[in-house]
């Protein structure tokens, strides 16, 4: 015990200074993502779209631009639930790392629910339908149509309603993220089945971008 109080400075000395050169690690840029997603949306989204077709070529246009080594193909067996924050949705990982993730959630049928506050930087391209937005002091939401992205700063929070399909990007400390993720499995949904996907996935994800040195 002693030994691990007195380690106790080191150890936040170690993370303060990891923390300010964190983006060193960073692959993805939320520009060049909304961009890759306003292209698809223009080729597929809007009335007579078709979101299936977009989210292909959204992940095609994803591998071309970072390569397939740093982003997953879309295949129908990895997608998996998602309930946080009383939100539900489901979603597919396109990338997990220790510092970043890069995800598609949403739903179809429309959820409501609270953000999380993280130790990363998010940032919410809506695909497809409609994200409404609020953080308390606001009266009226903040309105996110196909092509808009949300940026939410680490530590803030927000309310917020989602119908549709979003591309999501988590820049910081994703470890962190995690037990927002799961909780409500088990405080509600008792999904075990699903919650095992999640961590299967997860850790798949993180531990293969390790084995090829991306952190
Ligand atoms: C969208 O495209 C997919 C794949 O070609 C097709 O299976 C699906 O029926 C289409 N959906 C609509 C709403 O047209």
């Amino acid at each position: 015990m002693r030994f691990i109080i007195a380690f106790l400075p080191l150890m936040f000395f170690a993370f303060r200074t990891l923390d300010a050169m964190i983006s060193k690690f960073y692959i993805f840029d939320p520009v060049k993502l909304q961009e890759l997603s306003q292209n698809s949306i223009a080729k597929y989204g809007g009335p007579g779209g078709n979101t299936t077709l977009l989210l292909e070529d959204l992940v095609e246009g994803l591998r071309g631009e970072y390569g397939d080594k740093y982003v997953n193909k879309l295949s129908k067996e990895e997608w998996f639930f998602n309930n946080a924050g009383g939100a539900m949705g489901a979603m597919i990982i396109l990338h997990a790392s220790i510092t970043e993730y890069l995800i598609i959630f949403g739903t179809p049928l429309g959820t409501e629910g609270h953000s999380g506050v993280h130790l990363a930087h998010d940032y919410f391209t809506i695909l497809s339908g409609e994200q409404q937005f609020v953080k308390p002091g606001e009266i009226e939401p903040t309105v996110y149509s196909p092509g808009m992205q949300n940026h939410l700063p680490r530590g803030d929070a927000g309310q917020y309603i989602l119908k549709g399909w979003a591309l999501e990007l988590a820049q910081g400390w994703i470890p962190s993220m995690l037990p927002f993720g799961f909780l409500d499995t088990f405080t509600s949904t008792l999904d075990f089945a699903n919650i095992w996907k999640t961590t299967y996935l997860t850790g798949k994800g993180i531990i293969g971008q390790l084995m090829i040195g991306k952190i």
